[in-house]
């Protein structure tokens, strides 16, 4: 359980808030390339931590992302005229150049004209890893971009999608470090539509649900262990990511890699960016098709938006008939199932009530880091961690062997892992 005031503060982004902060002290992937298709396109509304915004790309394909209401009398951006190196507000004219400059004021007579006086806030953005980024925390604190393994590799050996949950971004990423979920939640008596990492790792799954936990803390968030014991054949070791302040890396027994960011529009609605990624090799064209489907770690979309087709206003595909017949949920697809799980709690789950046990620690262990850094933050104290790249470039790892203790899983396996050096 967590105290209110503390689910508070674990769970409220917006400006000022102590989680809100620490937040503003990364680079947040926020947009998908597409979404700003080319120079002087249509703007786009952005809700991120809280704030609305206005992200278009100027005449010479820089990125803007600003304030969404004008600094004279707070008409939407949104209705503005993309032109010349800037967006012009309809309502009087003026125009803002992507560093929040006002660079036109033609309702004043040159007398009485203040643009030089005039800016509107706005944020840092970069295209990165195949998505766009924004940082909004103090200049001073800027990091390098986050150098995550599937960034640096060519695009051909990554999938991406984002999608939206209509819930707090902390309690969807909680699904992400419970490995016990997966034995209940997405049991089925026929795995033969998963990818053959899914299945694998689902084969597994089923035959220990009582998996033991074991959690190191690191300068980059942490990982666990969690050991499944699978009898003559020895242990399945997964070895989980977690980049702070909300990235998975989540390991399957064969590639792709998944990893997938947490990004709060704001305190009751999240987007996910999920990458699927091999680093040896591009994704082949049946790894994509079957990404498209949405069975697995991501969910179909309504074309031309992120909201997932299988919803809360469908009941997620739920039919109880095959529930009956062996699938845990009776719903399709693992994403879809697990965000069903995740909304059903309320936008902002209620942890006061909550009964914790031994298949919860990481999540524990991720709460309470959280939450002392968000007041660490508001102390004063900066975090190190965003200012490192390379600390991003950790990765996970699915085995099977008969090791029985995580330091030498992670010892023998410290090449694959990816670790930052002690
Ligand atoms: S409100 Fe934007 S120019 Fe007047
Ligand atoms: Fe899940």
């Amino acid at each position: 359980m967590l105290k209110p005031e503390d689910n508070e503060l674990l769970c409220r982004v917006g400006p000022g808030t102590p989680m809100g902060e620490l937040f503003r002290r990364f680079w947040i992937p926020a947009m998908i390339p597409e979404e700003l298709p080319g120079p002087d396109c249509d703007p786009v509304r952005l809700r991120l931590l809280g704030e609305n915004l206005i992200a278009f790309r100027d005449t010479e394909g820089r990125i803007g992302i600003l304030d969404e209401l004008c600094p004279h009398r707070r008409a939407s951006l949104y209705f503005g005229r993309n032109e010349e190196c800037g967006i012009r507000c309809v309502y009087h004219g003026w125009k803002f150049d992507v560093d929040g400059n006002c660079t036109e004021m033609p309702n004043e007579r040159p007398e009485t004209d203040f643009k030089h006086k005039v800016r509107t806030k706005t944020y840092s953005a970069a295209e990165w890893g195949g998505y766009i980024w924004v940082y909004m925390g103090p200049a001073e604190r800027k990091p390098p971009l986050p150098e995550f393994e599937w960034a640096l590799l060519p695009p051909e050996h990554r999938w991406q999608k984002k999608w939206l949950y209509n819930a707090n971004y902390m309690q969807g990423f909680e699904g992400e470090i419970d490995t016990c979920h997966t034995t209940f939640l997405h049991r089925t008596d026929d795995y033969s539509a998963l990818s053959p990492g899914l299945a694998a790792a689902s084969a597994n799954w089923q035959k220990d649900g009582m998996p033991t936990l074991d959690v190191r803390d690191t300068d980059y968030g942490y990982f666990y262990g969690s050991q499944r014991d699978l009898g003559d054949q020895g242990y399945n070791w997964r070895v989980t990511q977690w980049v702070l302040p909300s990235n998975s890396i989540i390991p399957h027994p064969k590639y792709p890699i998944s990893s997938r960011a947490y990004i709060p529009i704001d305190d009751e609605n999240t987007f996910v960016f999920g990458t699927s990624y091999n680093p040896e090799a591009p994704m082949t064209q049946e790894e994509r098709d079957y990404l498209e489907t949405g069975l697995g770690a991501a969910p179909r979309t309504i074309p031309g938006s992120y909201v997932p087709i299988t919803n809360k206003s469908n009941e997620y595909g739920l039919d109880r008939a095959v529930q009956r017949q062996g699938s845990a949920t009776g719903m399709p697809g693992i994403n879809n199932q697990d965000r069903a799980i995740v909304e059903s709690m309320g936008p902002i789950v209620d942890r006061e009530n909550e009964h914790l046990g031994t298949s919860d620690v990481a999540i524990i262990a991720a709460r309470r880091k959280l939450i002392q850094m968000a007041k660490d933050l508001a102390a004063g104290k900066e975090p190190d961690m965003p200012l490192d790249p390379a600390l991003f470039g950790v990765r996970a790892i699915d085995v099977t062997t008969r090791i029985p203790d995580l330091d030498t899983v992670v010892e023998t396996y410290s090449e694959k892992l990816r670790l930052p050096a002690a």
